[in-house]
This record gives structure tokens, C-alpha cells and sequence, in this order.
């Protein structure tokens, strides 16, 4: 598997990033095994990352706010919270098992009535134009191959309002990789099965799909930069 040229619309500039060879049905297997350890698994590696983010997104009280790929329910259920009776929060994921697991997170937290859940695919939103007030994800947007990026990003930008927020967590990539980036691309060439994330250029697709970049942070997993990035529709 040959990592895949990207050549910014805006820039013209030639970034490599990784192929994802993984099928969606791999994809949801995959998730929906994992989906009782995910947690354990990550070790609560990702945690101060999805923290960050959620500080970014800044989510308000009355807000209608959509989550892509919310996982085991940590950024729904503090989304849910700060959007209050009067706001709501919509999450999509393919995985069932990952639905099932964020449903109990939320029945525990009695905040069933202010979320709607969907299992499904990012990239064919099942949610009207203009609907939403901002959008979340993290560790999401960098499991979707190259091509498939921007088909994720228009569908974001068809359901977000006018002037609406969209937030993006993503391992980051780097045009002049250091030893860690090159030893974990590797790994996911290599072991993809287990190493499903890769570092993408989160504000290039951003700016590719018509978004204005409003602010972005980087921070260090592991010594691989991870980017928090806040955009405008
Ligand atoms: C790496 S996990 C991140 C979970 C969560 N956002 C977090 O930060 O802990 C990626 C999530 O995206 C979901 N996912 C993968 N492919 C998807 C797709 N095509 N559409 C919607 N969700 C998808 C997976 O089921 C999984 O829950």
C-alpha cells in the first residue's frame, strides 16, 4: 500500500498520506469488537486530546450539535450537558457496538432525551441542509481514505448552518516527518488491522472544502502532533 499524493486545491502543494485499504464492513467489525475495550484499549490515552477539542468547540446552551464517529460517548455526553433541556446533541457511528455502549453513557447520565443517536456512515449524513449549529470529531475524519475526506467534509458543510462551527481532532502529518511519524506510518502500512488512524492534513481539507480556519492548536502524542482545529462554514 503506497501512501496516496494529496494535492491541495488552494495551495497546490503535494502532501503524502497513508492509504486506508480497510472496507467499511471491516471498519464497522472492527469497532463493534472493540467497542467493550475501547476504553481500556486507549487507556485513556485520547482523553486530554477530546478534552481540548470539546474547549474549542465551545458548545452553548440551546446549540443543535452533531457529533461524527462518537465512539464510547465521552465528547456526546459533555456535549449533551453543555447544550442544556432547550439544545441537542446528534451522534453518528458505524458501529453498533460502539451505539450500544454510548446509549447506556448516556441513560446513566440521564441525558437520553437531549441526544439522538444514528448508526451510520459519515459520508451519506441522514440529517437535512443547514440544520446543525457546529459539528464535532475526533480521531475520526483520519480513518476515512484520502478520496473519501472531502466527501465527509461536504456532507458536514451541506448540514452545517451558515456560519457554523466545525471542530476537527486529527493526528496530524507533517511534510518533513520526524523518526516517530515515520516508525507509526509504517505501522499502519503494515498493521492496519490495529494502527486504523493516520496523520492527515486537517486544515488543508478543511480550506479544500470552503471552510474558513478560525483557530488551530497542536499537541504531542507520543511526540506525533495532533491538531485541534476550529473552522467556520
Ligand atoms: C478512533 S474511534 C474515535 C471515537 C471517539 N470519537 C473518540 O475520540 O474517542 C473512531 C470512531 O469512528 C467510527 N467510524 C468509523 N468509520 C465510520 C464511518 N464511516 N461513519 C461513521 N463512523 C465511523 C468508529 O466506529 C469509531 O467509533
Amino acid at each position: 500500500m503506497e501512501p496516496q499524493t494529496h494535492i491541495s486545491q488552494r495551495t497546490g502543494r503535494a502532501n503524502e498520506v497513508g492509504s486506508v485499504t480497510r472496507s467499511k464492513a471491516e471498519s464497522k467489525a472492527a469497532y463493534d469488537r472493540m467497542s467493550k475495550w475501547y476504553d481500556l484499549l486507549t487507556g485513556g490515552s485520547e482523553k486530554k486530546f477530546r478534552e481540548a477539542g470539546l474547549e474549542k468547540l465551545d458548545a452553548r446552551e440551546g446549540e443543535v450539535i452533531l457529533e461524527l464517529g462518537f465512539g464510547t460517548g465521552h465528547c456526546i455526553s459533555a456535549i449533551a450537558k453543555a447544550v442544556g433541556d432547550s439544545g441537542k446533541v446528534y451522534g453518528i457511528d458505524i458501529s453498533e457496538g460502539m451505539l450500544g455502549i454510548t446509549s447506556e453513557k448516556l441513560a446513566k447520565a440521564g441525558l437520553t432525551e437531549r441526544a439522538e443517536l444514528t448508526c451510520g456512515d459519515a459520508t451519506s449524513l441522514p440529517y437535512p441542509d443547514d440544520f446543525f449549529d457546529a459539528i464535532f470529531m475526533s480521531f475520526t475524519l483520519e480513518l476515512f481514505d484520502t478520496p473519501v475526506i472531502p466527501v465527509v467534509l461536504q456532507q458536514c458543510k451541506r448540514v452545517l448552518k451558515d456560519g457554523g462551527r466545525i471542530c476537527v481532532v486529527a493526528m496530524s502529518g507533517s511534510t518533513n516527518p520526524g523518526t516517530v511519524m515515520k516508525v507509526y506510518e509504517w505501522a499502519h502500512r503494515n498493521f492496519e488491522k490495529y494502527v486504523d488512524c493516520r496523520p492527515i492534513f486537517v486544515e488543508q481539507a478543511l480550506e479544500d472544502a470552503s471552510f474558513n480556519i478560525l483557530d488551530t492548536t497542536t499537541l504531542s502524542m507520543w511526540g506525533l502532533p495532533v491538531k485541534i482545529v476550529l473552522a467556520v462554514k
